[in-house]
């Protein structure tokens, strides 16, 4: 799984108003001068339109930050995944830490999440990641093996799906697991899908994200294992975004 192109994944989580699109301009004239990196930018729902319009024909894909696992229905506030395509997204991340801890997202949620996203023809971005406390009982390759289980479904086998290994402590901390501890986890991974899914595991781009910033992309977006990044406040300024882009080609 270790020769991909690789994909850079801005969430811009909770944050972007229309000023923002000048930032998503600033991408699009910067990604030119990147070649042989996938780039996406999601974007809280009320713009994914607007960056969709801004986005144009440029090679920058689009996706939303959740989505419902059904098409459509009383559910006030939500979105589904056939909503997302119909305004242009390509992607949609699921199960995020931050919707697992703050809506009580379980394993079967995500997973019907990202089944859903299938349905409408987007790639789930499938986010799984351990605790501080976790990581501090030795049980990190445990945990991601039960989310693995839990929150890829069995159609991962033939559909494009990314995976985010985002270790919860080292999001928005600006701290980082060192270069051996993301190998041990991204190897740990290929070995958890390669034994469930086979040959077709191949297919599977499995992104480090978690505190990755201008500085640290490089070392990051070279572990072994590693075909790309999901990020979060570095995604919002075009400046930061590109060079991160950059240190993976
Ligand atoms: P930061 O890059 O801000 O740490 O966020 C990572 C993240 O949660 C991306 O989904």
């Amino acid at each position: 799984m270790t020769a991909h192109r690789k994909l850079v994944a801005g969430n811009w989580k909770m944050n972007g108003l229309q000023a923002a699109l000048s930032e998503v301009r600033a991408m699009v004239e910067g990604a030119a001068s990147i070649p042989g990196v996938d780039l996406a930018i999601c974007p809280p729902a009320t713009l994914v339109n607007a960056v969709k319009a801004e986005l144009g024909s440029s090679a920058i894909g689009l996706g939303g930050q959740d989505c419902h696992a059904e098409k459509s229905g009383a559910y006030t506030g939500d979105i589904s995944a056939e909503m997302l395509a119909d305004a242009g997204a390509g992607y949609v991340i699921v199960g995020h830490s931050e919707r697992r801890a703050g809506h009580a997202e379980t394993d079967a949620v995500v997973a019907a999440k990202a089944s859903a996203a299938y349905r409408a023809g987007l790639i789930p971005i499938i986010c799984v990641g351990e605790s501080l406390e976790q990581r501090d009982r030795g049980e990190t390759l445990a945990v991601i093996a039960a989310q693995l289980a839990g929150s890829v479904p069995d159609q991962a086998a033939d559909r494009t799906t990314v995976i985010a290994y985002e270790p919860i402590w080292a999001i928005g901390t600006g701290r980082t697991p060192t270069t051996a501890q993301v190998a041990e986890v991204h190897q740990a991974m290929v070995e958890t899908l390669s034994s469930r899914f086979g040959g077709a595991a191949k297919g599977i781009r499995l992104l480090y994200g978690g505190s990755v910033k201008p500085e640290n992309a490089h070392e990051l977006m070279h572990v072994e294992g590693v075909d790309g990044a999901l990020v979060g406040g570095a995604s919002l300024m075009a400046a930061d975004f590109l060079r991160i882009a950059a240190a993976c080609a």
